[in-house]
């Protein structure tokens, strides 16, 4: 197979687990990091065995950020010419759900990656930020888009300006996280969410997630309407009518994957 450097792949199941894995350096993303997730995250998704993905990193850090050793010495023209860190929104092209497991730190791109994903499940122990203005540049993964989006512009503001870290509590309350769990927990709870999604009908889950991006996206007009077709169109699949027969005999579901 392929050979990663950053990264250890595993399969549990039906859910796949991306774990990031540059200890010493806090899993800071750099250049070979962020090509391995990817390629790992669209191998998964073409992986009729993989319902959903789990990307984690490790009890200290998810990810402090992208590499700071890495950017040093690079130049407005180095970073625009390699349209440094353009690659990540390919993430946004997985169309299976990828969960992020998240303990420890998650700053800066480290957030931004957790915010890529399409949920957090954070250790009580998480600490959460966009610490760039610390660095004297500002978030480059879509840190204030993402975070704008998902906390509301006063919240945001004051992360992305002061730089100060919150808990994960605190990020739940605020709508970046949507579970706060055992630190020792955040792995398998997660694994366990991805085993859930994975036991649906695959054609409905893509169809899910599609439908929820698209509230992000567009007016609510043309989200609503986006709804409808996809609601719509799921009825053309097995997993309805075998989802809606298990229900009425009072069975559990054998969802097909297509
Ligand atoms: N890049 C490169 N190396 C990093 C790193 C990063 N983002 N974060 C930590 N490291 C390295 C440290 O340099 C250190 O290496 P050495 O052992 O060789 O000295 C090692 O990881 C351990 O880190 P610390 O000794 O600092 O550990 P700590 O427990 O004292 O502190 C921390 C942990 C608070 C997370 C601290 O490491 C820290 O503040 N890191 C930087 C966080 C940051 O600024 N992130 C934003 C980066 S810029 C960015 O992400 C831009 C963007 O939007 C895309």
């Amino acid at each position: 197979g392929v050979d990663n450097q950053s990264i250890r792949l595993e399969k549990r199941g039906a859910a796949a687990l991306i774990t990031l894995d540059r200890p010493k350096q806090l899993n800071a993303l750099n250049d070979a990091l962020s090509r391995e997730v990817l390629r790992a995250a669209q191998g998964f998704d073409a992986d009729p065995e993989v319902g959903a993905i789990v990307l984690a990193g490790s009890q200290k850090a998810f990810a402090a950020g992208a590499d700071i050793k890495e950017m040093l010495s690079k130049s407005f023209a180095d970073l625009f010419t390699d349209n440094y860190f353009a690659a990540w929104d390919q993430l946004a092209t997985i169309r299976k759900p990828l969960i992020a497991a998240v303990n420890g730190f998650a700053l800066g791109g480290g957030c931004e990656l957790a915010m890529m994903c399409d949920f957090i499940i954070a250790g009580q122990g998480a600490q959460f930020g966009q610490p760039e203005i610390k660095l004297g540049i500002l978030p480059g993964i879509g840190g204030s888009q993402r975070l704008t989006k998902l906390v509301g512009r006063s919240l945001a503001m004051d992360l992305i300006l002061t730089g100060r870290l919150i808990s994960a509590e605190e990020a739940r309350s605020a709508g970046l996280v949507a579970r706060v769990v055992p630190d020792d927990q955040v792995l398998a709870v997660a694994l366990e969410a991805a085993a859930t999604i994975a036991g649906y009908s695959a054609p409905a889950v893509m169809m899910a997630k599609e439908a929820v991006n698209r509230a992000e996206e567009t007016a609510l007009t043309e989200g609503l309407l986006h709804e409808r077709r996809l609601f719509q169109a799921s009825f053309a699949t097995q997993g309805q009518k075998e989802g809606m027969s298990a229900f009425l005999e009072k069975r559990k579901p054998a969802f097909s994957g297509r």
